[in-house]
């Protein structure tokens, strides 16, 4: 390791980069931010190359960070993703790289994913209706997610973690649905609370729904076990239903959020460092780039900009209005 490791002012240690590989996605959800249209259609800014994220892993590992992973957008989308996956594979000391996709090009690439070092994958399933997935997503199709899902089952990019936005008033009916596909299938279907990224404050206002809903829910199909210990480094807590073999995960960045334990950092597509989800502020780690120093700088620079978890509301609607970003979150990597 280079010197100290990435240690913020509130002793949270960092271990886990999200890179964002670009802006573009194929789908526009609405929970996204972006306006109908807008997301496909923004063009893309400049977006950081294979050796960019060459570097940028490398000084990560050096710094302690030992978890990657890539996001977008839609991540599949660059032509490229199998050769920074290998890039960042052949990175000595990286224990995992998972990548989040919606699933839509799964299908044709998932065996060169796990071929180039791809560990697994988290997809993005909203609706298991194909009119309410197809509103939701305006205008993806469900076929093409599941095919995604049955494909990364087969190339081994395990366990499939699922991500289910809770929407009140468009998909809180299916929570039962989501729930019962935990019985037969070895899926880690996680529910996470709707944030009002870009923007969305009046939208997010009406379909906020706090994750005790699932809780309640869950409870009246089947008794419900709380699985501990490591499931990977995320806030997800996770049950299982009595006789099912997948989990059932809650993620709850408003109703009970877990700035506390916040392990992260991300990375834009644009080759910012977003220190906080909630927050504005960014570091350009471009100028950097060529200079390992000048890099490690800019870690540690955008460590110091994490905020103290003490000053983050408990109450949902409360910490809704500290939401300050202005980015999608296609423009963040979720
Ligand atoms: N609120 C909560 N989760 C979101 N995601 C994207 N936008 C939002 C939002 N506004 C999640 C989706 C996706 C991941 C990349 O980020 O679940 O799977």
């Amino acid at each position: 390791m280079t010197g100290e490791g990435l240690v913020d002012t509130y002793n949270r240690v960092i271990n886990y980069l999200r890179l964002s590989v670009t802006d573009r996605c194929n789908l526009n959800c609405f929970y996204c931010g972006a306006a109908p249209g807008q997301c496909v259609a923004e063009p893309s800014r400049q977006e950081l190359t294979v050796e960019d994220y060459r570097q940028v892993c490398e000084v990560a590992v050096a710094l302690g960070i030992d978890r990657i992973r890539l996001t977008g957008g839609e991540p599949l989308l660059r032509t490229d993703i199998v050769q920074i996956i290998d890039a960042i594979a052949g990175i000595n000391g990286i224990k995992d790289i998972s990548l989040t996709t919606n699933g839509m090009l799964l299908e044709e690439m998932a065996s060169a994913l796990a071929a180039a070092g791809l560990k697994r994958v988290n997809i993005s399933l909203d609706s298991l209706s194909e009119e309410n997935f197809r509103q939701i997503t305006r205008g993806g199709r469900l076929a093409g997610t599941l095919k995604g899902i049955e494909r990364a089952l087969r190339a081994g990019l395990v366990p499939v973690k699922l991500n289910v936005v809770l929407l009140k008033g468009i998909n809180d009916h299916e929570i039962e649905q989501f729930i019962r596909l935990t019985f037969n299938q070895d899926l880690h279907v996680r529910f996470i609370e709707y944030m009002p990224a870009g923007g969305q404050q009046e939208k997010w206002a009406e379909h906020f729904l706090a994750i005790t809903r699932v809780m309640e829910i869950a409870c009246s199909v089947a008794p419900l076990q709380k699985v501990e210990g490591e499931h990977g480094v995320g806030p997800a807590q996770y049950y299982t239903l009595k006789g099912a073999v997948g989990k059932i995960g809650l993620i709850s960045p408003l109703s009970r959020h877990f700035c506390a334990c916040c392990n992260r950092l991300r990375v834009t597509a644009d080759g910012k460092f977003k220190p906080c989800l909630f927050l504005e502020d960014e570091v350009d780690l471009r100028p950097a780039l060529g200079n390992r120093e000048k890099l490690i700088e800019k870690f540690r620079e955008a460590v110091t900009l994490r905020a103290d978890p003490q000053r983050v509301a408990c109450d949902a609607g409360e910490r809704g209005g500290q939401f300050q970003g202005k980015r999608f979150m296609s423009q963040i990597g979720g």
